[in-house]
């Protein structure tokens, strides 16, 4: 485990390693500017560093600012990232956003930041229409890449993304940071055991309200232009996601569509019936109109054996049903996933001192950082944001259509 050194602070400019598309140089290193906790852990250790390039300053650029300076705190992962530099578009937001989150730089057009030599990876946290672009100018420069969910707008954007990803040869990652919840990391465990036995069910709401408020705020998320879809894109995304990662491909979707405001261009609920290639049969409903639902991720999967229950508001339980429990015994048992056996909660504090959603990030972004130190491609990679978007654009079509489509 990493230990937290704040007398590194003290140094002025040491020898780091730089780690640049797998191969490694030296480079001597200031350190008097602003810096993430990371580099003031090991600037003297001769630790190598991963420069970030973060685009995109608010929700998502704050979660992960803070991961990029939390992960290091908790997480070996055979190299530092160093919070080098942000990117905006309103220089006086930028410079205090840049300021107040520990970037060492800004830059007032992306093109600038992906073109800079002392960058080794870029994080796109900008609306869903931008990934496109950024992602692809961010491979052509060799720079790895994480990037914000959705994918992209469209399915030949995701396809491209994909690929030029690999034909540069950098790691990508999408940021599905659900999946590095520890309980939904344990259900995967219990899963991929046996313990639910063969799997029968996946239900999935994920539901919010906020469109629905009076005074609800205008917002990039529903002009389709800049967004792509609704409901969909936002939040059944992640529940596809989830429903991949713990019980496997969907391979037929039927979906319905719907808008309760006049002259919507993007939907406000959508909802699918999916057959898995397992045989489990899979029920998604999203909506932004659920009044009293803030943030209500929630999952359920039975299987011939047993059954789990996970809900994002109260993410470190996780409920687990086993038919093989003693007759009167049985019930679900609810799991605080705080423990030593738990994955990722382990790096954190002791037993039952419990974990938020920022932690879902930090998780997922020390994958990040050890992919790129290792060489070693994460998940949920792009092939995930791609094939997630195949899935979000059948169901587009099964809900404007009216047909039951096979997804390949
Ligand atoms: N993983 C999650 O749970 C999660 C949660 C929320 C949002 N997201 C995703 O993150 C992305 C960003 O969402 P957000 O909530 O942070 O949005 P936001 O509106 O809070 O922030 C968007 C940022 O991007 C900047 N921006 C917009 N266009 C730009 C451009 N062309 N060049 C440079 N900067 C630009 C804006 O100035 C702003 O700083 C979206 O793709 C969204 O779907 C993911």
């Amino acid at each position: 485990m990493p230990c937290y050194r704040s007398d590194s602070f003290d140094s002025m400019v040491k020898r780091i390693r730089i780690v640049r598309g797998g191969t490694t140089d030296e480079t001597v290193y200031n350190n008097h500017t602003a810096m993430g906790i990371g580099e003031a852990m090991n600037i003297d250790k001769g630790h190598k560093v991963i420069r970030i390039g973060l685009i995109g300053y608010k929700f998502m650029g704050k979660v992960h600012s803070n991961a990029y300076r939390t992960a290091p705190y908790f997480f070996e992962m055979g190299a530092i990232p160093v919070l080098q530099a942000i990117s905006g578009r309103d220089s006086e937001g930028l410079s205090a956003a840049a300021a107040g989150m520990g970037w060492q730089d800004c830059e007032t057009d992306w093109r600038r930041m992906i073109e800079r030599d002392d960058i080794d990876a870029i994080d796109i946290c900008t609306p869903n229409a931008s990934h496109y672009e950024i992602a692809l100018a961010a491979a052509q420069a060799g720079k790895h890449i994480l990037c914000e969910k959705p994918l992209a707008v469209s399915l030949e954007q995701a396809h491209n993304m994909l690929h030029s990803a690999k034909a540069a040869n950098v790691i990508h990652m999408i940021c599905f940071n659900y999946r590095y919840a520890p309980a939904i990391q344990f259900a995967k465990r219990l899963i991929s055991q046996g313990a639910l036995g063969q799997i029968h069910h996946f239900r999935a709401v994920y539901l919010q309200d906020w469109l629905s408020q009076a005074n609800a705020r205008p917002s990039w998320r529903v002009d389709k232009t800049v967004s792509g879809s609704g409901a969909l894109g936002d939040l059944m995304a992640h529940s596809i996601d989830l429903a991949r990662f713990l019980v496997g491909e969907i391979r037929e979707v039927t979906a319905q569509m719907d808008s309760f405001r006049p002259q919507a261009d993007v939907d406000d609920t959508a909802s699918c019936l999916a057959r898995f290639d397992n045989g489990a049969t899979g029920v998604f409903e999203v909506s932004r109109f659920a009044k009293g639902n803030r943030n209500s991720n929630r999952i359920e999967i039975n299987g011939s054996k047993g059954s789990i229950r996970w809900d994002l508001e109260n993410m470190n339980n996780l409920h687990l049903y086993l038919d093989g429990d003693e007759a009167g015994c049985q019930g679900f048992r609810v799991i605080n996933c705080t423990e030593e056996a738990h994955p990722y909660a382990n790096a954190y504090w002791p037993a039952g001192h419990i974990l938020g959603y920022e932690h879902t990030f930090v998780n997922l972004i020390s994958e990040f950082v050890r992919g790129i130190a290792n060489g070693i491609q994460p998940s949920p990679s792009f092939e995930d944001g791609l094939r997630n978007q195949i899935l979000l654009q059948a169901i587009e079509a099964s809900a404007r259509t009216g047909q039951r489509l096979e997804v390949e």
